[in-house]
């Protein structure tokens, strides 16, 4: 058995690894070795045991038709998705770690799968090594999943523990980037981009339809402030990346932004490049996955679940539960939450008539000079508006229940 790599990478480089690293124990699942035939790659890789693979052209690969599976792990748009799409109508397989393409194309290139009696599998693309999506295409299937809320950026989760410890947010930023964990551009990152895509898969499978990213509401971690944190540790709170999807049969309201989470929330205590998701379906509750959201070797461990899942179903179509269809956008008043609201100390008697008598003040040391309090939950509509009757807003976020 036969396969390529597109892009040898960090994610590329780690599926060579594990394959050589647990060769005996795949080729006793599969029934015979997986050899890698190919590399496709503009640069050469002379110190590499595999550095003789390497290829400069697709079409090398597709003459070879021994090869059944190509992991596409380039990473961005294009040429990945057209390279997909070309592999794809060839009848061979197809397991990646890019939620790029996964978020835009992914119902189109599963059905395209299908049609040509082959797969397109991307457990990798959310949640780096965590088995998280086979689930929603396999065990979960008969559940409705109504909720699912995760830290599933392991870069900016890297960097919020850094600040909770007292950090500011360029320190923790460049030790984000000496580990390799933040790319030199961080902005996909850090301004949620990136936790977006993934909530967006995982909305789609949780309800078999496809969320468009532009229905995400999204922010990134950039605003917060010290102030924020202190705020958080005096009133038992940690403070996260939380990206948040709620499902009414196709009716999907999703959210990625920093959130207060309570001490005792399961997700608080998810720290450094870790990633969680807990999913909620109506007759199982919540389940929670835990793992590494991030690295080569846990990526690439996901990626090759794929390879031996497409292998073993070799010119077959192995099924995700991923639909053109679009999914429905929920309207904001139907979304809520309880805020976290910091105004001007001017404000207080103005933010008390426009909140209500129920919000709760809260204190932070060594912050003066402004009123924080917590609302009662209301909807996104209601808070935009009441936003829009206060001058002062110092900032405010979302707190998860
Ligand atoms: N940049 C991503 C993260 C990589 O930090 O989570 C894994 O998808």
């Amino acid at each position: 058995m036969k396969i390529a790599i597109m892009g040898y990478g960090t994610v590329g480089g780690g599926i060579a690894k594990v394959l050589t690293a647990n060769k005996n124990k795949i080729t006793k699942v599969l029934g015979e070795e997986c050899e890698l035939g190919y590399i496709l790659d503009l640069r050469d890789f002379p110190e590499d045991p595999f550095g003789d693979r390497v290829v400069r052209s697709l079409d090398e690969i597709l003459a070879d038709k021994e090869v059944r599976v190509i992991c596409e792990t380039m990473g961005g748009m294009n040429p990945a998705y057209e390279f997909t799409k070309r592999i794809l109508k060839e009848g061979i397989s197809v397991c990646t770690s890019n939620k790029e393409v996964v978020a835009a194309h992914g119902a189109e290139l599963v059905r395209i799968a299908e049609d040509h009696h082959c797969s397109y599998l991307f457990e990798a693309s959310v949640g780096g090594g965590i088995p998280l999506l086979r689930p929603f295409s396999t065990t979960l299937l008969h559940e409705r999943i109504d909720l699912v809320t995760g830290v599933l950026n392991g870069t900016t989760n890297f960097i919020l523990t850094c600040m909770q410890r007292g950090d500011t947010f360029d320190m923790a930023l460049t030790r984000a980037q000496q580990k390799g964990y933040a790319e030199k551009d961080p902005t996909a990152d850090i301004e949620g981009m990136d936790a977006c895509r993934k909530i967006a898969i995982l909305a789609s499978l949780s309800c078999g339809a496809s969320v468009d990213i532009k229905d995400v509401h999204t922010e990134g971690i950039t605003k917060l402030t010290e102030q924020d944190f202190e705020y958080a540790k005096c009133n038992d709170y940690t403070v996260k990346l939380v990206a948040q999807a709620r499902i009414a049969g196709g009716v999907v309201g999703a959210v990625v932004a920093p959130f207060l989470v309570p001490k005792e929330h399961p997700l608080a205590s998810v720290n450094d490049v870790f990633n969680a998701c807990i999913v909620h379906g109506n007759m199982l509750g919540d389940v929670m996955f835990y793992g590494r959201g991030a690295g080569r070797d846990a990526t690439a461990s996901a990626v090759v679940s794929d390879v031996i899942d497409a292998l073993l179903h070799d010119h077959e179509h192995v099924f995700v539960n991923l639909d053109a269809v679009p999914s429905l956008k929920m309207d904001d008043e139907q979304m809520t939450h309880r805020f976290f609201v910091r105004v001007d100390e001017s404000e207080k008697t103005k933010a008390v008539r426009t909140f209500g008598e129920d919000i709760s003040f809260i204190e932070a040391r060594g912050v003066f000079g402004e009123w924080a309090f917590i609302t009662a939950p209301m909807s996104e509509a209601a808070f935009k508006e009441a936003l829009q009757s206060l001058d002062e807003v110092r900032g405010y976020l979302r707190v998860l229940e």
